[in-house]
């Protein structure tokens, strides 16, 4: 009989991408996919440490696991409770102790060996049966070996399927958990990349997003010589090669490493969509440096300038953090300064958590949560102000839309700009998978509406 997984994926698309290949890694073992924790045999929160109230909300999530599982066992039925991701990571031991009734807890770099861990969580509960005890395995290491030589090839692929070329970080930004959870920076070799890629492409799918802490900090091993190593801009080109891969993205970048070559794709390589996400956090000189970020706002415009000018009509997207320790109400008016220089058709803000082990963490003059909370009331006005511009901008356009799934309501579809923006509109059921051409009628704060032009 088969056995049921139900995984819980929190945070960002790494870790999308880190539950999938745990899917993979378990089908072999009889675990098939459920969206009901009440079924499960097994269970992972596949978990984020980024803020505070990620992390929160793993440990509430866990307390309502354990009524499952408590309820489970009544009728007999036993559930296994991992605690995967970041969290995991940075918590290791310490969830068992807090949550005993936990099985696993590994890393990001550990998951590789789901299947042995579970064979060692379940041979040594057998064997303390008696005592009913659960036994708790533990693995948070940083294995020599790279976890992606033991994950299994894909066997299944969506339209649009996420590609990890690089992991971890080594930038130290004084804000970020990255470098301690994840770990230091590796690129994967370009070989296994274009494998990687040309398998899912066989599979269906026709957008690939490369994924990476650092993206673009990418120095992969070339496919002809070890001695020589490929940028993300090289790997790129080489990508867009890939018949029937008809749209590229990739994130996350860092402004310092926006090269020549990966300008110059934006500008060439038409199958790489206009659309880039490069967080800058603050516009503050001041609280750039002290978050040690490694650039001005000078740099981040002139940055901007060129990718315009390779590619004008490119969407910029970004991420901030109000409330860095420190921060003044000048510094922060120089962030909305800067978001008006830029002009955004997206971003993502957040207020600044403070995170145990991180330099900023300790730093003194903490701002206050009140003034965190109006100030990034005020950052989100004006960036929600000028997505929905930049959303009413493509209303009379045509634009080319990978339709990637249903829309809300009945004969609804939904799918992409090039620009990253949601589109939904009316449209058979076939069409789903397609590159379709849609007309937008209309602008909303985060989506467009459309029209096909032939409802087949
Ligand atoms: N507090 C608030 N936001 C944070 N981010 C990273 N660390 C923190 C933190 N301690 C944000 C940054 C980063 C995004 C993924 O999360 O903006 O780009
Ligand atoms: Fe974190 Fe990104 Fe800075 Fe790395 S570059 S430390 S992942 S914010």
């Amino acid at each position: 009989m088969s056995k049921k997984l139900y995984i819980k994926t929190y945070g960002c698309q790494m870790n999308v991408y880190d539950s999938q290949r745990m899917v993979d890694l378990l089908s072999p073992l009889g675990y098939e996919m459920t969206e009901t924790p009440n079924e499960a045999d097994m269970a992972i929160l596949n978990t984020c440490h980024i803020r505070e109230k990620a992390e929160q909300k793993v440990f509430s999530d866990l307390g309502r696991l354990r009524i499952v599982k408590d309820e489970r066992a009544e009728s007999g039925k036993d559930m296994m409770i991992a605690v995967g991701g970041c969290v995991a990571q940075a918590e290791g031991a310490e969830i068992i102790r807090q949550a005993p009734y936990v099985s696993m807890v590994f890393g990001p770099q550990a998951y590789h060996k789901l299947p042995e861990m579970i064979a060692k969580t379940t041979r040594e509960r057998d064997i303390k049966l008696g005592l009913k005890k659960n036994i708790g395995v533990v693995n948070t290491d940083f294995p020599v070996e790279s976890k992606f030589d033991f994950l299994p090839q894909p066997t299944t692929s969506t339209i649009s399927s996420f590609v990890s070329v690089q992991e971890g970080c080594d930038n130290f930004c004084t804000f970020c958990v990255v470098p301690y959870t994840r770990g230091a920076e590796y690129s994967r070799p370009v070989a296994d990349i274009l494998n990687d890629t040309r398998r899912l492409v066989s599979l269906g799918t026709k957008e690939v997003t490369l994924l990476g802490q650092n993206v673009n900090a990418f120095h992969g091993i070339s496919p002809n010589s070890n001695d020589v190593e490929w940028g993300l801009g090289r790997l790129i080109y080489e990508l867009a090669e890939i018949e029937g891969l008809e749209r590229i993205r990739y994130t996350t970048s860092h402004p310092m490493d926006m090269d020549e070559e990966l300008i110059k794709a934006h500008g060439e390589v038409p199958q790489l969509m206009p659309y880039l996400h490069l967080p800058i956090q603050s516009g503050s000189n001041r609280v750039l440096e002290a978050m040690n970020r490694r650039h001005t706002t000078a740099q981040y415009l002139d940055v901007i300038e060129k990718l315009r000018k390779a590619r004008p009509d490119i969407a910029m997207s970004s991420d901030f953090i109000v409330g860095f320790p420190g921060e003044t109400k000048e510094d922060h008016n120089e962030t909305l300064d800067l978001v008006r220089a830029v002009n955004y058709a997206q971003a993502y803000s957040f207020k600044y958590s403070i995170r145990p082990g991180t330099p900023a963490g300790a730093m003194d003059l903490q701002v206050p949560e009140p003034v965190k909370v109006e100030r990034l009331a005020e950052l989100q006005n004006l960036l929600n102000e000028q997505q929905l511009a930049f959303n009413q901008s493509k209303v009379g356009t045509k634009q080319q839309i990978l339709v990637d799934r249903e829309g809300k309501y009945d004969g609804q579809l939904r799918g992409k700009t090039p620009f990253m923006q949601s589109v939904h509109f009316d449209g058979n059921e076939r069409l789903q998978g397609e590159m379709i051409e849609v007309l937008i009628t209309g602008a909303l704060p985060n989506s467009v509406s459309g029209i096909v032009d032939t409802i087949g």
